[in-house]
């Protein structure tokens, strides 16, 4: 596999060129077409997943039959570990939201990195204790707030795992479709196309296309979390 593709992914920053060669040696990248059921929850797990390229989301369904959509996660992020790390069944469901190639490392081969390289042992625990605050956060989005607050909160976690930020404005390439906002923001899709319609009126949004930009997050921020 060629070496290139690790040096960008964060769970491997500050590894040498050599250590590159045994992780890829440990890897194979694998193709998953958009709507493969990539990880099934409940399931035995004995891989875990970086993706490469692409975007997967991650869902639970609930006692009622809703699905609840957990994250959406996209180039450079990784799946799996969980299992791997506590050798419980798989947390979640994996879907994956359009073409995507993804790195495959299988259960022995993961700790035995993490037993040769520490670094990728702290930035593991750096990103898992990122997914705490960010659940954290959707924790007290869902039981506390109006529908407003629920769905600016759900725009600002997915600015913050994928927007890019210019002069204060931070723009996010690719809004996931409104029944998944939904999913996302425990709300109806009616909901979602009336709140982004009123906070673009007020003045807090932009919609162009299924590009969303967040007209002055420090604002935006203050205002709904
Ligand atoms: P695992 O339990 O092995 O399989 C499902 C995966 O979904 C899990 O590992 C994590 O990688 C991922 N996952 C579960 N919950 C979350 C979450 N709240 N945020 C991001 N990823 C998650």
């Amino acid at each position: 596999m060629d070496i290139s593709l690790l040096k960008f992914i964060p769970i491997f920053s500050e590894l040498s060129e050599n250590d590159f060669q045994k992780i890829a040696r440990a890897s194979s990248k694998q193709l998953y077409r958009k709507d493969n059921m990539i990880l099934i929850e409940e399931e035995i797990g004995s891989t875990m997943f970086i993706i490469l390229n692409g975007r997967v989301k991650i869902s639970r369904i609930s006692e009622d039959g809703r699905e609840v959509i957990l994250s959406i996660l996209s180039e450079g992020d990784f799946f799996g570990e969980m299992s791997i790390l506590d050798g419980e069944t798989r947390s979640a469901n994996v879907v994956t939201l359009e073409d995507s190639e993804i790195l495959v490392i299988r259960r022995e081969d993961f700790l035995q990195m993490l037993r040769d390289f520490p670094q990728i042992a702290i930035n593991l625990l750096k990103e898992l204790a990122h997914r705490l605050r960010r659940s954290d956060s959707q924790i007290k989005s869902l039981s506390l707030q109006n529908a407003t607050g629920k769905v600016a909160s759900t725009l600002l976690r997915i600015a913050d795992d994928s927007g890019k930020i210019h002069l204060g404005q931070v723009e996010i390439p690719k809004l996931p479709p409104q029944q998944d906002l939904a999913n996302m923001a425990g709300t109806s899709r009616e909901t979602i196309s009336r709140v982004i319609k009123s906070l673009s009126e007020k003045g807090y949004l932009k919609k162009i296309g299924s590009k969303l930009i967040i007209m002055d997050y420090e604002t935006f921020r203050s205002d709904f979390s």
